[in-house]
């Protein structure tokens, strides 16, 4: 169902409580993978879907595609899947940053009631091409401005969410038996967290701290 637009003249105000919210909703979305097993009702995990469509996409192209993955089986492959590519990672690590490698846990899928694989379809025409004929990239970023559209409104719910990219894309897709041109943008659980908090894991087990943003911005 395609929301109605509004065409009242009266644009909501965001105020300075508004902004003083969204600003905490920014600060306390974090990355789950500790996730309690009680379900998330289907309804709401559409109503979240619709929210994530409201993203932008170049060219307006849409190029989203969600997969609600609930197939025992298939949730047992993909398990499988990550095991193997984790296996691969920590392989990778040497010495002291490879043990704590092996102690970090990177994916919630034992867990999470809610499994998601989004794509994107990658056709240039979608959107009649408009900006994708110079960065054809941009169609998957525009699925990951869908994620972190989703990601935020999960939040604003309770709702965890925890990407996982340790995953092969082409068994993925296999697995899913999804078109061979759709690529694969992140395997998503969603589910309630163990906890809340403002700090990342991998911030507080050490592999990686924040960095002030001053030191991103350049001038020219
Ligand atoms: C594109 C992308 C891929 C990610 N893949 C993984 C992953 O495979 N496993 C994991 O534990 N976290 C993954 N993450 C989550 C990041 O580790 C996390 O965002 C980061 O540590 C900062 O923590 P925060 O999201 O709680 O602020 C991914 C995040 C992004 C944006």
């Amino acid at each position: 169902m395609i929301e109605p637009f509004s065409h009242s003249p009266a644009a909501p105000l965001f105020d300075a409580t508004f902004r003083g919210k969204l600003e905490q909703l920014f600060r306390w979305r974090r990355d789950v993978r500790h996730f309690r097993t009680d379900a998330i009702e289907p309804a709401k995990v559409d109503e979240l879907l619709r929210i994530a469509a409201l993203a932008p996409s170049v060219g307006h192209s849409q190029p989203w595609r969600f997969v609600k993955v609930d197939d025992t089986k298939r949730r047992a492959e993909i398990r499988a899947n990550f095991e193997r590519c984790n296996a691969d990672a920590l392989a990778d690590y040497a010495n002291e940053r490879a043990k704590l490698y092996a102690t970090l846990k990177l994916q919630g899928l034992d867990q999470a009631p809610v499994h998601l694989a989004v794509f994107v379809d990658p056709h240039k025409g979608l959107g009649e091409g408009l900006g994708a004929k110079t960065m054809p990239e941009t169609l998957a970023y525009s699925v990951v401005g869908a994620i972190n559209t989703l990601w935020l409104a999960a939040r604003a719910e309770g709702i965890g969410l925890g990407w996982i990219s340790i995953i092969n894309p082409d068994e993925l897709r296999q697995t899913l038996d999804v078109p061979e041109h759709w690529k694969l943008v992140g395997y998503l659980c969603l589910g309630y967290p163990q906890e809340q908090t403002d700090m990342p894991e991998l911030h507080r087990e050490g592999w990686q701290e924040r960095i002030d943003v001053s030191e991103f911005i350049y001038e020219r």
